[in-house]
């Protein structure tokens, strides 16, 4: 349960992702959240011909001590893939577990490969009744396999969508009911799917059950060929942390935490001190919410 101020406002922890080989960063990151999000691909690197987790990054991890928890984010388990899913990511998942605390885990509502072969981008699930039937079973594997909690997360639509059996809010609502898992909301995605398809996110939001959204991120890229991308290279826009502050007051206290996303090559241009400032105005700015925040 989050915190409520004295005028009944809702706190909410900030999070942010960190991957690794920038102590600098991480030391102006830290003050600020209260939880920091890995990706296990990024810290990943072949070693006499294994995929194993970096050694030196990994250090980095045990020696955050209670700074901040860790979450892990992964971006390779093809959850959705009709015929295998990332065995090699669950096997980095089992020794970073080994060795780190983690708070919950998550992966994203899509797939990356089709028989087999990587589609080098990463798709959403075509939403039948099929597709969820399938997903729910690996949901169901996962859990029994970590015990901790784990979360799917929204991901833009690159392509139209299949005309299938559910909505996206009922959909993700399906999933969530079978199965206990929990969702990361992924706001920035919904403005990418606005802007690109005519998305309507309200709509969406008032369909979706927002108690089962733990988790919150908040990312910008840029418009290319009148198209908006999820590359995560910029600050987060207004718009996406105003959007992100009706998501945690729509959930009232479910969400745990707004994650801030950005890619380590977006870092050298945005800066140090611009990102920790950033953080130092979105940690106010989700402390004591209510629905008049600006
Ligand atoms: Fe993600
Ligand atoms: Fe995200």
């Amino acid at each position: 349960m989050n915190p409520t101020d004295a005028e009944g406002g809702i706190t909410v922890a900030l999070g942010v992702t960190y991957e690794g080989r920038d102590p600098d960063l991480l030391s102006r990151l830290l003050p600020n959240v209260a939880y920091v999000e890995i990706t296990l691909e990024t810290i990943a690197e072949v070693k006499d011909g294994k995929i194993v987790l970096s050694d030196e990054i990994m250090s980095e991890f045990k020696n955050m001590g209670n700074a901040a928890k860790i979450i892990v984010h992964g971006v390779s388990l093809s959850i959705g893939s009709h015929d295998s899913w990332g065995v090699t990511y669950l096997h980095l998942l089992d020794k970073f577990m080994e060795q780190v605390d983690v708070a919950w885990h998550s992966e994203h509502l899509g797939y990356t490969k089709v028989d087999g072969e990587h589609l080098g981008i990463m798709l959403a699930l075509p939403k039948t009744e099929q597709a969820l039937d399938l997903v729910c079973e690996r949901v169901h594997r996962i859990q029994e396999r970590y015990r901790i909690p784990f979360l799917l997360e929204n991901i833009v639509h690159v392509i139209p969508d299949f005309d299938g059996d559910y909505d996206d809010a009922e959909f993700l609502n399906q999933l969530s009911r079978r199965t206990g898992c929990g969702l990361i909301l992924d706001v920035y995605n919904l403005e990418c799917d606005a802007h690109n398809h005519g998305f309507d996110i309200r709509n969406f939001l008032d369909r979706l059950d927002a108690r089962s959204i733990k988790e919150v991120h908040m990312a910008r890229g840029v418009e290319h060929n009148g198209f908006l991308l999820d590359v995560h290279s910029q600050l987060p826009s207004n718009s996406t942390i105003h959007l992100a502050k009706d998501v945690v007051l729509s959930a009232q206290d479910s969400v745990q935490v707004v994650v801030y996303e950005f890619m380590p090559e977006a870092v050298p241009g945005l800066g140090h001190t611009a990102i920790a400032e950033e953080l130092a105005r979105m940690r106010r700015f989700f402390s004591g919410l209510s629905h008049a925040s600006r």
